[in-house]
């Protein structure tokens, strides 16, 4: 359904501020019906990214197909009707003030030269499917961010979009609206079959309601896939950022990290280890949450014993399916509690919890 390749965007210098490359050759593939995530740090090219597919933002070069049309083709009214098959919300919602709830969802219905009696009956819907019926006299000032949001949801699927793009559009919100209007979107995405592109800092966000994800920095890809896949693969930045282990403070002895899925779950490794096996096991980290429906978690786990033992046991770990990453010997793990943040940090995936150095890892030299 989104088709990206290679694309690159390169703002120009402008007075005084240098050129800037804020996508840098990203090929990206979002089928029909999936939730794609889109996580990186603040300034990697999150929005720039969202905003070429639908072409707000022209790419300097590569190509951006949705639907199967080739919007990086067409001439700017082209590109100004395909528009209308690609939705979008914000942060701040983007409604007009001087409007009701109504005439925010109706405003895209008059530009599209809807007839006044259909727009009518259209905006009921719509508002009654973001369950705002009785709202529609509410301006904004009167309505909560997360009404707010279900009427910017509303007016975006005014349209009738295949692909609705999502930039941080819960980021505004408290947990209790953030899991509304997630649902909402989980709900629509069902009923009308659309493709969503979600732009998120909040893995909470994408651990809830995405397929897959994609991980960016400096404008590049770095780490992706479907999330099943990305959290049983060994190292995968973004896997650690999905299921954070850090360890505790003073932790000892030999760190081992097993990830836990559905087929391999937790207590069979602890019974593996402590019971059969009859090593000393403590889990030092480690997180266990439901992601894209499923059960998957990360502990790190502190294993005494002696070396010959301890590398059967984790041998017949991975024999019975589990991915188990061992850390570098003597790399003491540094104290930390994720607790103690900057303000305004939690949960922000620059700021990535501490983790001990694994053997096989990319930067460890053996
Ligand atoms: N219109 C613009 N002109 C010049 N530079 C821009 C423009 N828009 C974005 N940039 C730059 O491109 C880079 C990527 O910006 P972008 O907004 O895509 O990041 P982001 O990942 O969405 O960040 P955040 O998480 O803070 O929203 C940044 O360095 C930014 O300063
Ligand atoms: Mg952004």
């Amino acid at each position: 359904m989104i088709e990206l390749t290679d694309v690159r965007k390169v703002f120009p210098a402008r007075r005084g501020a240098a050129e800037v490359t804020a996508v840098d050759g990203i090929s990206l593939s979002v089928a029909a019906g999936e939730f794609a995530g889109v996580v990186g740090p603040s300034g990697s090219g999150k929005s720039t990214l969202a905003r070429m597919v639908n072409l707000l933002e022209r790419p300097t070069s590569g190509r951006v197909v949705v639907d199967d049309q080739v919007l990086t083709d067409l001439d700017d009214d082209g590109v100004r009707t395909a528009r209308r098959s690609v939705g979008m919300i914000f942060q701040h919602f983007n409604l007009l003030d001087s409007r009701t709830a109504a005439g925010n969802v109706e405003h895209p219905l008059e530009l599209a030269g809807m007839g006044r009696s259909e727009r009518r009956r259209r905006v009921a819907d719509l508002l009654d499917l973001v369950g705002l019926g009785d709202r529609h006299g509410s301006r904004p000032g009167q309505l909560s961010g997360g009404q707010k949001q279900r009427v910017a949801i509303a007016r975006a699927l005014a349209a009738r979009p295949k692909v609705l793009l999502c930039d941080e559009a819960t980021s505004a919100l408290d947990p209790a609206s953030t899991a509304g209007v997630l649902e909402l979107l989980r709900q629509v995405r069902a009923e009308l079959g659309l493709t969503v592109l979600l732009i998120t800092h909040e893995m909470a966000v994408v651990r809830a309601v995405c397929d897959s994800a994609v991980l960016l920095d400096h404008g590049r890809v770095v780490d992706g896939g479907p999330l099943a896949e990305v959290l049983t693969r060994p190292h995968s930045p973004l896997a650690a950022q999905l299921l954070p282990a850090p360890a505790v403070a003073g932790a000892t002895g030999d760190l081992v990290r097993v990830t836990v899925t559905e087929a391999a779950p937790e207590g069979r490794v602890l019974r593996t280890l402590a019971g059969e096996l009859g090593l000393d096991v403590e889990i030092v980290g480690g997180s266990v949450e439901t992601v894209a429906g499923r059960r998957f978690g990360r502990l790190l786990l502190s294993v005494s014993g002696d070396d010959g033992r301890l590398d059967g046991a984790l041998q017949r770990l991975r024999d019975g399916g589990s991915l188990v990453e061992r850390a570098v010997p003597g790399d003491e793990p540094l104290p930390i509690d994720v607790h103690d943040q900057p303000e305004g940090s939690e949960g922000d995936p620059v700021h990535a919890p501490y983790e001990p150095r694994f053997l096989d890892a990319p930067d460890v030299q053996r």
